[in-house]
């Protein structure tokens, strides 16, 4: 059973920054994971929130709610949220890092990520495709530990 969050801003996906986010919404995204999990044989649950004490809760009770892996796009709290960071090493779970776009050629403040070093590892660029390779390795990590 795997989470895939999504945080500030990614809302807006299809009407923000098309050129570097591009066209599709959050809804095409949320759907498109769900058919991947499909095929991974794990079923996805996707939520998404602009409110870090949200995603902080959420990703607190992932394991007790019986989720067994996290795909996280923290938005901008990547470069910011010291706060998530804690909340991510303080539970158990394998935990990949999202990112559509390539964020080392964008601004230099995005360069940095306070969450990814607590993450299993981070990708970043590959758009949608990055949600995908994330779920895979969930799978795969999961599976080796069932
Ligand atoms: C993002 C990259 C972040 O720098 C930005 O603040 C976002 C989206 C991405 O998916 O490319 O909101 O996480």
């Amino acid at each position: 059973m795997l989470l895939v969050l999504n945080g500030p801003n990614l809302n807006r996906l299809g009407l923000r920054e098309p050129g570097i986010y591009g066209a599709q919404t959050l809804e095409d995204l949320e759907r498109q994971c769900e058919a991947w999990g499909a095929e991974l044989e794990l079923s996805v649950t996707c939520r998404q929130s602009n409110y870090e004490g949200q995603l902080l809760e959420w990703v607190q009770d992932a394991e007790e709610q019986g989720f067994t892996g996290i795909v996280l796009n923290p938005g901008a709290l990547t470069h910011t949220s010291y706060a998530l960071r804690d909340a991510i090493s303080g539970q158990t779970l394998p935990v990949v890092e999202v990112h559509l776009s390539n964020v080392d050629a964008r601004e230099p403040f995005r360069h940095v990520s306070v969450t990814a070093g607590v993450c299993r590892g981070k990708i970043s660029g590959l758009g949608f495709t990055g949600y995908r390779l994330a779920m895979e390795y969930l799978a795969e990590v999961m599976g080796a530990l069932a």
